[in-house]
C-alpha cells in the first residue's frame, strides 16, 4: 500500500522511494506498532467509531501478524515503514475491516506513540544492565575494602586510596545514569496518540483508554506538541552519552592499571585479545572498544540535536531521521554495560603490586604535613613548605620518606616558624633547630595507617568505604524504574 490518492498522477522516483523508506531501521518498532493499534482499535470499536465486530477483527488480525513476525513466518519487508507494514498485511488477511484501523489516528501520533512505548522499553533495560554493573561493582569492592593503591590527580601518583574506593566512584556515576534513565523513563510517559496529524479529531475518541491500556502515566496537553516531541530521543541519547563518558574513563583506567609497568589488574583472557605477530601479547580489547564507542554515541546524540534544530511544527519527514541514532546508542550502550559488567566480574587485583606502587612516588607527603599541622601546631603552608623540602631531599637520595631518620627529618626543622607553641621552650633551651619530628611521624606516613585515620565519610578507609558500599546496595534495592 502506497500512499498515493488519485490526487497523484504519477509514480515515485524508484530512487526517492528508497530514499523515504525507513524500514530497514524502524521494523524494530513492530511490536509497539501493534501494541498501540491493538488499544486503538479496541477504543474505536467500544467508541462505535468503527462497528465492534471489526474491532474484533482487527485484534484477532494483529495478534496473528505478531505471531507469525514472532515465528518468522513474516518477513517485514517492501514496505515504506513499519506501520504500513503491519496495516498492510492487516488488510491482506482481514479485508475491510483493516482499512477501519487508521481512523482518527495518523502516521504522526502513531509513530510518536510506538517509539515512546519501545523507548520506554529500552530505559528499563538499560537500567537493568546498569544494575547488574553496580551489583558487580559493589561485589569486586567488598573484597577489595583492605587494598591500598595509590590515588592519581594529574596522572601522577598523589594521596594513598584502597581499590575499593576507586571502584565504588564507578559505582556512583553508573548510579547516577540509573537515576537518568528511570527519569527519562518517567517523563516520557505520556500518551500522544490521538494528536493525530497534528490538530486532533472531530471523532469522539477517549484518549484516556488508550492511555490506560498503553499504561502511560496522562495525554499529551497539546496535539502540535505531541506529534513534534522528540525530547524523549535527546535525553535518552544524552543518558547514553553519560553513561558511555562514564564507561570510557572506567576502560581508560582498566588499560592503564593493567599495562605492563603498572599491573594493578589483570583483565580476564576471556575479555583479552592476542596480537597477529606479537606472540606475548594480550591486549585488552574490550575495554578499548567501549572507549572507543563511546565516540559514536556522542555522534548520535549530536545528530539528533542538529536534526531536531529549529524544526517548525509540528511534524516533518526529518523526525523520521530520530530513531537510527537512537538505535545505534543503544546498542552501543547495552553491550558496553554488559561487558563491561563481565569485565569488573572477572578482574584480579593484584594487590601486592598496588601496595608496593604505594611505596614510590611519596604519596605519603600529605600525611607527613598534616602532622606537622595537627600535632605539632604548624600553620598547613609552613608544614606544606617543610616537607616539599624533605620530599625534595629524600628524592635526591632516591628514597621513601619513611626511609629517612629522624635527625634527617629535623634537619629540615629550621624552616619552622619560631611562633610554633609546642616547639618555642625546646627552641630557647636548645638555641637553634626545633625539632618537630618525633618517631611517631613513621607510624603516620605508614599507607595503611594513613586510611586507617582517614575518617572522611565517603573517604578511602576501610569503614567509610564499607559504609559506601552498604548505602548504594541500598539505593539500588530501593530505586524503582
Ligand atoms: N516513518 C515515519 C517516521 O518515522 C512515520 C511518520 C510518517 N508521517 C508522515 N506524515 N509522513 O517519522
Amino acid at each position: 500500500m502506497k500512499y498515493r490518492t488519485g490526487h497523484f498522477n504519477k509514480n515515485i522516483d524508484p530512487l526517492a522511494e528508497e530514499f523515504n523508506s525507513s524500514l530497514s531501521v524502524d521494523k524494530r518498532l513492530y511490536r509497539e506498532d501493534i501494541e498501540a493499534s491493538l488499544a486503538h482499535a479496541e477504543m474505536l470499536g467500544q467508541r462505535g467509531i468503527i462497528p465492534p465486530g471489526d474491532a474484533e477483527k482487527i485484534r484477532n488480525g494483529l495478534l496473528s501478524v505478531k505471531d507469525d513476525i514472532e515465528s518468522g513466518a513474516l518477513e517485514i519487508r517492501d514496505a515504506e515503514d513499519i506501520h504500513m507494514f503491519v496495516e498492510t498485511e492487516l488488510t491482506k488477511r482481514i479485508g475491510t475491516a483493516g482499512k477501519r484501523l487508521h481512523t482518527a489516528r495518523s502516521r504522526n501520533d502513531q509513530v510518536a506513540t510506538d517509539f515512546k512505548l519501545h523507548v520506554r522499553r529500552l530505559c528499563g533495560e538499560i537500567c537493568e544492565s546498569l544494575r547488574a554493573l553496580i551489583t558487580a561493582i559493589t561485589a569486586a569492592a567488598e573484597k577489595n575494602t583492605d587494598a591500598p593503591m595509590p590515588g592519581f590527580t594529574h596522572l601522577q601518583k598523589a594521596q594513598p586510596i584502597t581499590a575499593a574506593h576507586h571502584l565504588m566512584a564507578y559505582g556512583e556515576m553508573f548510579y547516577r545514569d540509573l537515576t537518568r534513565f528511570r527519569d527519562c523513563k518517567k517523563r516520557l510517559n505520556i500518551l500522544p496518540l490521538g494528536s493525530c496529524a497534528l490538530a486532533g479529531t472531530t471523532y469522539p475518541i477517549d484518549r484516556d483508554f488508550v492511555k490506560t491500556k498503553l499504561g502511560f502515566d496522562g495525554i499529551s496537553n497539546n496535539t502540535l506538541d505531541g506529534v513534534s516531541d522528540r525530547d524523549f530521543v535527546c535525553e535518552f541519547i544524552y543518558s547514553a552519552a553519560n553513561a558511555m563518558l562514564h564507561l570510557s574513563r572506567l576502560s581508560e583506567e582498566i588499560i592503564i592499571f593493567s599495562s605492563d609497568d603498572y599491573k594493578y589488574i589483570t583483565v580476564d583472557e576471556a575479555h583479552s585479545t592476542g596480537s597477529s605477530i606479537m606472540p606475548q601479547k594480550r591486549n585488552p580489547d574490550i575495554a578499548e572498544l567501549i572507549r572507543g564507542k563511546t565516540g559514536r554515541v556522542y555522534g548520535d546524540l549530536t545528530a539528533v540535536l542538529t536534526m531536531m534544530k529549529a524544526l517548525p511544527l509540528a511534524y516533518n519527514k526529518d523526525l523520521q531521521e530520530d530513531k537510527e541514532p537512537l538505535f545505534d546508542a543503544y546498542d552501543a550502550l547495552s553491550n558496553s554495560l554488559k561487558l563491561a559488567e563481565k569485565m569488573i566480574s572477572a578482574l584480579t587485583y593484584n594487590k601486592k603490586n598496588m601496595l608496593k606502587a604505594c611505596g614510590s612516588g611519596y604519596i605519603n607527603a600529605t600525611a607527613a604535613a598534616d602532622y606537622l599541622t595537627s600535632l605539632k601546631g604548624i600553620p598547613f603552608r609552613e608544614a606544606y613548605e617543610i616537607t616539599g623540602a624533605l620530599v625534595s631531599y629524600a628524592a635526591s637520595k632516591n628514597l621513601p620518606l619513611d626511609k629517612l631518620t629522624l635527625a634527617e627529618f629535623n634537619s629540615f626543622a629550621k624552616n619552622a616558624p619560631d611562633n610554633a607553641a609546642k616547639s618555642d621552650a625546646y627552641a630557647a633551651e636548645n638555641d637553634t633547630k626545633i625539632p618537630l619530628f618525633d618517631s611517631d611521624i613513621y607510624q603516620k606516613i605508614d599507607i595503611k595507617n594513613i586510611l586507617l585515620e582517614n575518617s572522611t565519610p565517603g573517604g578511602p578507609s576501610v569503614k567509610a568505604v564499607k559504609q559506601s558500599i552498604k548505602d548504594l546496595k541500598k539505593r539500588l534495592k530501593q530505586v524503582d524504574y
